[in-house]
C-alpha cells in the first residue's frame, strides 16, 4: 500500500494516480506545482496537510481509512470539502455520464429497448442522487455548521437522524452497471459502452469514497459534539 507523507513531493503523488486530480483540485490546488512537496503546498495554501493526506491516501487506497487522524479535524472543514465534491458531481461527473449514455443511445441503429432501459434507469438514479445533495447541502450541512460555530444544540435536530440512506443510492449505482454489463443486446457500439461503463464506476468509486468520509468521519465529529453540548 503506498501512502503519501508531507516530505512527498506533489508530482509523485499526482503521477501515482491521475484520479486524485480532481481531489486535489478540491483543496484549491492546481497545476504548476513546480518541486514543492505536499507539505510546502498545505502551508501556502493554509490547508490542514493532516486532512489532505487523510483525504488522498483514502482515495488512493480503498483499505486505508485514518479515522483517528481525521476525527481531530474540524466539522467545518470537512462540510467545504464534501461540498465541492458535491459540485464536482453535479457540474462535470453527471453532465459526463450523460453525454456517454447518450451516444451510447444514438449509436444504436434499432429500437433498442435494453438501452432506453438502462436510459430511464439512470434517469431515476439521477433523481434520488440529486435529493440526496440537496438534502445535506440545505438541511444537513448548515445544521453542523451553525452548531459548530453557535456551539448551540438546535431543538427537534440530531444527526442521528440523517444519513440512512446512503447504502440505497450506493447500491442504485451499481445496480446500474448490472444492468449494463448483464442485459444490453448486441447491437451497441463497443467503444462508447466501455467509456460508458468506466466513466460509471470511476464515479461510483468516488461516491462510495465520499459517502465512507460522511458516514464514518463527519457523522461521528458531529455526534460527539452534540453529547458535548448536551441536550437540546
Ligand atoms: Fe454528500
Ligand atoms: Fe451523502
Amino acid at each position: 500500500m503506498q501512502i503519501f507523507t508531507e516530505k512527498d513531493k506533489l508530482i509523485t503523488v499526482i503521477r501515482s494516480n491521475y484520479h486524485l486530480l480532481p481531489v486535489i483540485n478540491r483543496f484549491g490546488i492546481r497545476l504548476g506545482v513546480k518541486d514543492k512537496t505536499v507539505g510546502d503546498i498545505c502551508r501556502e495554501k493554509q490547508i490542514n496537510p493532516l486532512f489532505f493526506l487523510a483525504v488522498v491516501n483514502t482515495f488512493h487506497n480503498v483499505d486505508y481509512f485514518p479515522k483517528t487522524d481525521l476525527l481531530t479535524v474540524s466539522p467545518l472543514q470537512i462540510v467545504a470539502y464534501l461540498r465541492k465534491t458535491h459540485q464536482y458531481y453535479l457540474e462535470y461527473e453527471v453532465l459526463k455520464i450523460e453525454r456517454l449514455l447518450e451516444k451510447l443511445l444514438l449509436g444504436c441503429p434499432t429500437q433498442c429497448t435494453d438501452l432506453k432501459m438502462i436510459d430511464s434507469f439512470y434517469r431515476k438514479y439521477k433523481k434520488e442522487l440529486f435529493l440526496h445533495i440537496m438534502e445535506e447541502e440545505e438541511k444537513v450541512f448548515p445544521y453542523i455548521i451553525s452548531l459548530t460555530q453557535n456551539r448551540k444544540r438546535i431543538p427537534g435536530y440530531s444527526i442521528s437522524s440523517y444519513e440512512k440512506e446512503h447504502s440505497d443510492v450506493d447500491s442504485k449505482l451499481n445496480d446500474l452497471t448490472s444492468l449494463v454489463i448483464k442485459y444490453l443486446e448486441p447491437a451497441y457500439n463497443d467503444n462508447d459502452c466501455n467509456e460508458f461503463l468506466i466513466a460509471l464506476s470511476k464515479f461510483e468509486r468516488d461516491l462510495a469514497d465520499h459517502a465512507r468520509i460522511e458516514d464514518n468521519v463527519l457523522v461521528p465529529l458531529v455526534l460527539e459534539l452534540e453529547k458535548e453540548l448536551g441536550d437540546e
